[in-house]
């Protein structure tokens, strides 16, 4: 599974990078790194919506603080297919 987080200037001002982190804290300790690929993209066009991040392409906009939430109900709950 591939997972992109945007981090053009936009949503780097909006906290992208703390996205990153937490999304890779969550993917070590739920020991996914195998399974999850995270990189960084650049813009993709949705600066307005708030932090753009792909899982296999389909787009999401999401916050900082909810980064979590984001990580159990579309990546975690993917993987567990
Ligand atoms: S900077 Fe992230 S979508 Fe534009």
């Amino acid at each position: 599974m591939k997972v992109a987080v945007c981090i053009g200037s936009a949503c780097h001002l909006n906290g992208s990078r703390y996205v990153v982190e937490q999304l890779q804290r969550l993917i070590e300790e739920k020991k996914l790194d195998d399974v999850v690929e995270l990189e960084g993209r650049f813009c993709m066009g949705q600066c307005s919506r708030g932090i753009c991040v792909t899982v296999d392409g389909d787009r999401f906009s999401i916050q900082p603080e909810n980064a979590e939430d984001f990580f159990l109900t579309e990546i975690e709950s993917r993987v567990k297919k």
